[in-house]
């Protein structure tokens, strides 16, 4: 894995934007795997700055997301599907029918899974995948377990999961239990793997992640099996290490 410590949170979405950016640069045609939350939103900026100044152009490049919450539409302002087009999407030249997101209204959930995996093999794999991690270590959502599944699937969040992302809604209530979830299989078939972890709450699951034992229990420790993985963190978030 290649650590890059940065001073804050500022400069740690600089450089994942500009790494970002570096391989749109090389591969105009792109397929680049995205991920939401909160880590990812200063990154966005950038790219969206960087796009409008001409130093990056989006208009052949597909994205491809880790998960979306079951039972939201795109439209509703916690979903997804609302948060890349909200925070990247409407801001850039992308062409938006060459942007994926999981349907988390499908109603054959089986299917939705299969035509999901199919369409990532078919763009050949994501040539990077950008990933946050959950406070529990969790990535995408995959939970930590006993096991994980290689393929796109429905999955259940951890009390935990479900307590931190009540940040953005009205109320822990309203947080959507279950998620349709990119698997470890479809993470790992990526080209390259960038990490970003911001803030003192991700040290400990930072630190398991880089140098504990791999385990599912943990599940971005099985990231130490991948050849190709960047981890951007900021001091804060890169204390235990
Ligand atoms: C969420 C998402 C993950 C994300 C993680 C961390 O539950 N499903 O893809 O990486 O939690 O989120 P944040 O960046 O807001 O801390």
């Amino acid at each position: 894995m290649k650590l890059i410590i940065t001073k804050n949170y500022e400069e740690l979405s600089k450089k994942a934007a500009d790494e970002m950016a570096d391989i749109i640069k090389s591969n105009p045609k792109a397929i680049l795997g995205l991920a939401t939350g909160g880590s990812p939103m200063g990154m966005y900026k950038e790219l969206i700055k960087m796009n409008k100044e001409g130093k990056v152009d989006f208009s052949n490049v597909t994205t491809v997301n880790l998960d979306e919450y079951i039972g939201l539409s795109g439209d509703h302002p916690q979903s997804y599907r609302y948060f890349m087009n909200e925070n990247l999407f409407n801001h850039i030249n992308i062409d938006k029918t060459n942007t994926y997101v999981p349907n988390g209204l499908a109603k054959n959930i089986e299917e939705e899974c299969k035509e999901y995996d199919a369409r990532i093999t078919e763009l050949g794999g994501t040539d990077v995948q950008l990933l946050g991690i959950g406070n529990n270590g969790h990535i995408a959502f995959n939970e930590p377990d006993n096991e994980l599944l290689s393929g796109t699937h429905l999955t259940k969040l951890t009390e935990d999961t479900i307590k931190a992302n009540a940040r953005f809604f009205e109320s822990i209530d309203e947080v959507p239990t279950q998620a349709l979830t990119m698997g470890l299989g479809g993470i790992m078939r990526s080209k390259k793997i960038i990490v970003i972890a911001s803030g003192e709450s991700k040290a400990e699951a930072v630190k398991a992640m880089v140098s504990g034992k791999i385990s599912t229990n943990m599940p971005a420790s099985m990231l130490q099996m991948h050849r190709n993985v960047t981890v951007i963190v900021d001091e804060a978030a890169a204390k235990l290490l």
